[in-house]
């Protein structure tokens, strides 16, 4: 089988892990959850990083913090992982959905366009004008690693008091560029950015998130009711509902090993790009899904449009790959139309529906061959 995205380990992991064991520092306290959240944040340049059991607990922690409650609304790209609108409903908010650009991202102008004419701004606060609730924040989503373009809703959201949570889980390693230079990292333009480790991510601690941010107060809040908000650790005393979100030392020693070889990752994810690109140009059935330019994205994801090609062909063509060992893989359904996001809100849908019927993933893991990307433009090019 020639599979998805599987992770790389072959650095330092045993032996971090190994001393984990000898140490016996297995759970959320010890020197690897430290160092993690340390280069976590030196690499991403951003001055707090708390780490997390998943990005789905650093998503629902993000909201809580910025202080979403359950009559409140989160703008929200219908074009992701659940665990972007789950992380609304743990609150009891409401998501209104946006629809998605060429690159699978939020679409920016549509979203200007509902901010302009479906909202109005009232005692320091911007309300949805349909339902007059409160629109408390927005999550960008930077899909397969794609940067968003935050430039034109950063003074908008600012004047309107709608807080910028970017959910980076795919995105680690992926930076705009700026003045041709390296400019910031994903997910640190906004007020908070989360990332994912889990298993299929550019870097994996097996299973993990962080909250990366430039503001001490939230990252204090974040760390404290990730940790059950513990108040006196000798008498237990808490003074909030927390959570258990710390990561452990173990996962967190598997991330640092992982973080070291980010860098020949990245690498290797832009060459396997190249290859379907040359590939797959000029061809009338395939289009290899564009990246933007105002970003060096980590590349963690590759995406390939079937141009001639309905729901039904899609899932077909994904179950005849399996059948010749080819693990594909379809974008998300959108979340607006899971069954219990049904009923809420959403603005001028229609390209995140077309690209949901035309579009797959296809093999990229680090460790792929030349022989196995031959094998799957050959056979995709046989369909
Ligand atoms: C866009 C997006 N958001 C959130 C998550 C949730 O992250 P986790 O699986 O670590 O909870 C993921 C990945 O799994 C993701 O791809």
């Amino acid at each position: 089988m020639i599979p998805l995205s599987v992770p790389n380990l072959k650095g330092n992991e045993k032996k971090y892990l190994k001393e984990c064991i000898d140490t016996e520092f297995v759970s959320s306290v010890g020197k690897f959850v430290n160092l993690f959240e340390k280069k976590i944040s030196r690499y991403t340049n951003s001055k707090y990083a708390v780490a997390c059991t998943s990005g789905t607990a650093a998503l629902h922690l993000s909201l809580r913090i910025i202080g979403v409650k359950s009559q409140d609304e989160v703008i929200v790209p219908t074009m992701t992982f659940i665990a972007t609108a789950n992380a609304i409903k743990y609150l009891n908010a409401s998501p209104i959905f946006m629809d998605c650009d060429e690159y699978y991202n939020i679409d920016v102008k549509k979203l200007l366009n509902f901010l302009k004419f479906n909202t109005f701004f009232k005692n320091g606060h911007t309300y949805n004008k349909k339902t007059k609730k409160i629109i408390k924040a927005i999550i960008p989503v930077h899909v397969s690693g794609n940067a968003v373009n935050l430039k034109p809703i950063l003074n908008i959201c600012k004047k309107k008091n709608i807080l910028i949570i970017e959910d980076a889980a795919e995105a680690l390693g992926t930076f705009y560029i700026d003045n041709k230079k390296k400019g910031k990292h994903a997910g640190t333009i906004g007020d908070i950015g989360c990332l994912s480790f889990n298993g299929n991510k550019i870097i994996t601690s097996g299973g993990g998130g962080m909250i990366i941010t430039n503001n001490k107060e939230l990252a204090k809040k974040a760390r404290y009711l990730s940790t059950q908000a513990t108040n006196d650790s000798i008498n237990y005393i808490h003074n909030e509902i927390g959570y258990n979100y710390r990561l452990t030392n173990i996962q967190a020693a598997v991330g640092l090993a992982q973080l070291e070889k980010i860098n020949l990752f990245i690498k290797k994810k832009k060459y396997i790009y190249n290859f379907y690109k040359k590939h797959f140009k000029n061809t009338k059935d395939f289009a290899l899904a564009k990246r933007p330019n105002y970003a060096n994205n980590n590349g963690w994801m590759v995406s390939l449009v079937l141009k001639k090609i309905n729901n039904i062909k899609k899932n077909s063509t994904i179950k005849k790959l399996l059948n010749k060992k080819i693990q594909t893989r379809s974008m998300w359904l959108p979340v607006h139309m899971q069954k219990q996001f049904k009923g809420y809100q959403k603005y001028k849908i229609d390209k995140a529906n077309k690209l949901f019927y035309s579009s797959i993933n296809i093999p990229c893991s680090t460790n792929i061959t030349n022989g196995e990307l031959t094998k799957v433009v050959k056979v995709l090019k046989n369909f």
